[in-house]
């Protein structure tokens, strides 16, 4: 049994679909394929511009993830409404800019707390685990705490993005603090966005997180080595450097 679980963004299946306007790739085959290769969960965002996965999607996906559907979106009424409709299983809440390439920053619930708050209730009143996807700042951990956020993913970006040795162990000693700071309090704590085969290995190893969800890296693996391979070689990278922190 595995002390962690695996969800895999198909997001850019779609964003090469909508490139083109074709009906191909399907982000539902590539989520039957990410499920067969390990995927412990099939995360998607259907964002405000619909620049990748569409309502379509997600009504299939709904119908044909064997596993756990995570939808990430913004906090805004009609995001939760969508959510109130298809009841994914999980609804990870994000920023969003319609300039940005990708989610650029962790939710300010800090500053936010009455607004994510209530927007929190509604969620978990219809029978949905929500997530905040935040910074790992321990502020944000404490405001995610307050406003009963079920767990928090860390946003591992900075960390990702370190052009040196020396601020990406900065970053990495934040991830490990703010995942610290999670378990102590009883608030389960995730892990994602930017990470790779090649970066995995210290985030994977601090046993705190118990989800990753990893999307960009995958699918461009997968170009080269088809998804099934793609999701298997990261489940079993993360799976490796977690056996090994646990010998040391
Ligand atoms: N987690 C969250 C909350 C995200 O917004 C994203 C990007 O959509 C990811 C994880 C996956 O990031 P990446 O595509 O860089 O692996």
């Amino acid at each position: 049994m595995s002390d962690f679980t695996l969800g895999v963004n198909i997001d850019h299946v779609a964003t090469l679909r909508e490139a083109r306007g074709t009906t191909y790739p399907d982000p539902v085959g590539a989520a039957v394929l990410a499920e067969l290769g390990g995927a412990d969960q099939i995360t998607i965002h259907l964002r405000e511009d619909r620049r990748h996965i569409q309502e379509r999607d997600l009504r299939i996906l709904r119908q044909t993830v064997q596993t756990r559907l995570n939808l990430e979106m913004a906090a805004t009424k009609e995001m939760a409404k969508i959510a109130y409709e298809f009841k994914p299983d999980m609804v990870s809440l994000v920023p969003e800019k319609r300039e940005e390439l990708t989610t650029e920053g962790g939710l300010d619930v800090a500053f936010n707390k009455d607004a994510i708050k209530e927007q929190v209730r509604f969620l978990k009143d219809g029978d949905i685990f929500v997530s905040l996807f935040i910074d790992p700042d321990i502020d944000q951990i404490r405001a995610a705490h307050k406003v009963g956020a079920d767990s928090v993913e860390l946003h591992t970006g900075a960390y990702c993005d370190a052009r040196s040795g020396a601020v990406r162990a900065k970053e990495l000693e934040r991830l490990v603090d703010g995942a610290k700071t999670c378990y102590k309090i009883g608030l389960a704590v995730f892990a994602g966005h930017g990470l790779n085969l090649h970066n995995i290995e210290p985030v994977a190893s601090i046993l705190e997180f118990t989800e990753f969800n990893i999307g960009h890296s995958i699918v461009s693996q997968a170009v080269f080595v088809g998804m099934t391979e793609a999701v298997a070689s990261m489940k079993r990278a993360i799976a490796e450097a977690r056996t090994k922190t646990k010998q040391v």
